[in-house]
C-alpha cells in the first residue's frame, strides 16, 4: 500500500490513490495488448470506425444490441470476450447519441473502465477515442486521462481484512491521427485526476486523524512539494489579525485552529489579476451549542471539503505552471460544543470590523469564510471565489449533483460555470438579490449570522457577500456535491473532490475571462 501514496506524502491519509502509467497511443484496436479495451458506444452505433469489432466479439455486440441488452445510453455497460484480438475482452460503454456526446461523457466511460478493470482485478487497460462525435479528440485526451486517473482511488483503505484493492499498472489512451499537442493534454488530465483524488482522501479522512493542525501540516507539505507559497497561522497570529468570527467558532474546541496561506508566483503572470481562494477548513461540524441530531453527524468529517479543493486546485495550478498569480486562504477549525464555545446570542466582531451576532452555532462556516475573504483582500486579491460546504439549503434547492453559484458581477458567476462544465463539475447560479438581506438584520449587532429557512443558501451568500469588499466574487456551495451518497458506475460513494478541476479550468482561462471585459 505505501507506494500506492506516493502523491503529497499522504502517509496518514489512507485512502490511497496510485495512478497507473498513461500512454498515448494510435495503433489499431485490434493489437492493443492490454487485459481490457474501454469502448464507447454510442445509441447510432454503426462502428465504421472499428469495423472489426463485433466479428471479434463472436457476433455478441450485435446480438446484445438486438435483443436490447445493450442500447448504447449513457453508461450502460457490455463485457464481451474478444477471439483474434490481442486483448481478450473489451467493455462497451453507452455513451448516447453520438451528436449529443460532450467530453464529460468521455471522462466518465474512462472512470467506469477503469473501476470496472479493477473490480474484475486486470490490471492493463485501453480506453479508446471514438470519431463520430463534436468532442475534439485534444479535449478527448485530456478527460480520458482524467477519468482513469479518477478510477485510481481507493476510499476503503484503512480496512485492515480483506483483498488489498487491485490497482491499473497501464492505461493505454488511444486516438488516431492525434495532433502534437495530445500529449501535453493527457498530461494535464494526470495532473487534474491526481489533484482531484488528493482532494478526495483528505475530505475521507476521519475528523481524528484531520484535526486542523493536522490539516495545515498537510496542506503545508502538499504545497511545498510543488513549489507554492506556504505561510501557516497559528492561534496568536490570527488573534493578532482580530479574526474574531475564526475565533469564535474555534472556542468550543480542543484543537486550536489554522489559517493556511498558499501563494502562486509565476515569473510570467496576467498583468493586475490576483485570483484570490478562500475554501471552508471546518474538520469537523457537530453544529456546536446549536448541536446537530446524531443521525448522519459523521458525514460532517467532510466540512472541510471547500478547504481542500482549494489546496488541491493550487496543487495543480503550480504543477501545471499557469501564468496567473494565485492566493488561497483556508481557514481551519473544529465546530465543537466545549464549554468555553461561542453561544446564540453572543456577539463577535469580525477582522473587518463588522459584529455579528450569533443566533445559531451551526452557521459557523459563513463566519470563518467572512474572515478568509477579508484576510484574501488583505493580501492582494483582485478577483474572490469561495468554496463551501456550506447549507443544507442548497442541497434542497439544486439536489446532489449541482453546487450552487452566488456572486456578482454576473460575468463573473458566469465565467465560472462554464469552468465547471468544462471541469465536468455541474453548477448553477442562485440569485443574490439585495432585497433577500433583510433576513441577515439583527437588533444589537450589524448582522445576524442567519437568515431562517427561505431562501437558506441564499441568505448564506448575502452574509458572506458583507465581506468581500465588493470585488468581483463567487460562492461555490458544495454541501450537496461534495459527498456521494448513491455510488454511481463514476462515482463510488464518498469525497468527489467537486471544485478543484473547476478552479484549475478557471484559472487557465484567463485570457476569456468576461469579467475583465466589463
Ligand atoms: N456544514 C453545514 C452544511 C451542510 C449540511 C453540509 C448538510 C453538507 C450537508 C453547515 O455548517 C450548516 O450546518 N449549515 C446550517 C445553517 C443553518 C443553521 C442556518 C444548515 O444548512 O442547516
Ligand atoms: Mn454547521
Ligand atoms: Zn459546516
Amino acid at each position: 500500500m505505501d507506494s500506492a501514496r506516493s502523491i503529497g506524502d499522504i502517509d496518514t491519509m489512507q485512502s490511497a490513490y496510485k495512478t497507473p502509467p498513461l500512454n498515448l497511443t494510435g495503433h489499431p484496436a485490434a493489437e492493443l495488448d492490454v487485459d481490457l479495451l474501454v469502448i464507447p458506444s454510442f445509441v447510432d452505433d454503426e462502428l465504421v470506425d472499428e469495423p472489426d469489432l463485433d466479428r471479434a466479439s463472436g457476433g455478441e455486440i450485435g446480438r446484445a444490441r438486438a435483443r436490447g441488452e445493450f442500447s448504447g445510453k449513457p453508461y450502460e455497460v457490455l463485457v464481451t470476450a474478444l477471439s483474434g484480438w490481442k486483448s481478450l475482452r473489451a467493455v462497451l460503454v453507452g455513451a448516447g447519441k453520438s451528436m449529443d456526446v460532450t467530453a464529460d461523457h468521455f471522462r466518465r466511460i474512462a472512470t467506469i473502465g477503469g473501476l470496472i478493470a479493477r473490480q474484475r482485478r486486470v490490471t492493463r487497460i485501453a480506453v479508446l477515442f471514438r470519431s463520430g462525435t463534436l468532442v475534439e479528440p485534444i479535449v478527448a485526451a485530456q478527460v480520458m486521462a482524467e477519468g482513469v486517473v479518477l478510477a485510481s482511488y481507493d476510499g476503503g483503505a484503512r480496512k485492515t481484512a480483506g483483498p488489498p484493492p487491485t490497482w491499473l499498472e497501464s492505461a493505454d489512451i488511444r486516438i488516431c491521427d492525434a495532433p502534437a499537442e495530445t500529449a501535453l493534454a493527457i498530461e494535464r488530465g494526470r495532473i487534474l485526476g491526481e489533484c482531484t483524488n488528493q482532494a478526495r482522501a483528505m475530505a475521507n479522512a476521519p475528523g481524528n486523524d484531520l484535526t486542523p493542525r493536522v490539516f495545515a501540516q498537510r496542506a503545508s507539505e502538499i504545497a511545498s512539494s510543488v513549489g507554492l507559497g506556504v505561510e501557516v497561522l497559528d492561534e496568536p497570529n490570527i488573534a493578532a489579525l482580530k479574526m474574531g468570527m475564526l475565533l469564535g467558532v474555534a472556542r468550543g474546541s480542543q484543537e486550536p485552529p489554522r489559517v493556511v496561506i498558499l501563494r502562486h508566483e509565476p515569473q510570467k503572470a496576467a498583468g493586475g489579476v490576483v485570483l484570490g481562494l478562500v475554501g471552508k477548513g471546518i474538520t469537523f461540524d457537530t453544529g456546536g451549542i446549536s448541536i446537530k441530531p446524531a443521525d448522519n453527524m459523521d458525514k460532517m468529517k467532510d466540512d472541510m471539503s471547500g478547504g481542500a479543493a482549494v489546496i488541491c486546485a493550487m496543487a495543480a495550478i503550480a504543477r501545471l505552471q499557469l501564468p496567473i498569480r494565485c492566493i488561497a486562504v483556508i481557514p481551519m477549525t473544529e465546530n465543537m460544543p466545549g464549554g468555553r464555545a461561542v453561544k446564540p446570542g453572543d456577539v463577535l466582531t469580525s477582522a473587518e470590523g463588522k459584529t455579528v451576532e450569533i443566533i445559531n452555532t451551526d452557521a459557523e462556516g459563513r463566519l470563518i469564510l467572512g474572515d478568509g475573504l477579508w484576510l484574501a483582500r488583505q493580501r492582494g486579491a483582485t478577483h474572490l471565489i469561495d468554496v463551501a460546504t456550506l447549507t443544507g439549503a442548497c442541497v434542497v434547492a439544486l439536489g446532489k449533483t449541482t453546487s450552487g453559484l452566488f456572486g456578482t458581477p454576473p460575468a463573473w458567476v458566469e465565467d465560472v460555470r462554464r469552468a465547471s462544465e468544462r471541469a465536468g463539475d455541474r453548477s448553477w447560479p442562485l440569485p443574490v438579490f439585495d432585497d433577500y438581506k433583510e433576513a441577515l438584520k439583527s437588533e444589537i449587532a450589524d448582522l445576524s449570522n442567519t437568515g431562517g429557512r427561505p431562501g437558506g443558501a441564499i441568505t448564506a451568500a448575502l452574509f458572506i457577500k458583507e465581506f468581500t469588499g465588493d470585488l468581483p466574487w463567487v460562492h461555490i456551495d458544495i454541501a450537496g456535491t461534495a459527498w456521494a451518497e448513491e455510488p454511481k458506475p463514476y462515482q463510488p460513494k464518498g469525497a468527489t473532490g467537486v471544485g478543484v478541476r473547476t478552479l484549475v479550468e478557471l484559472a487557465s482561462d484567463a485570457a476569456s475571462w468576461r469579467v475583465l471585459d466589463e
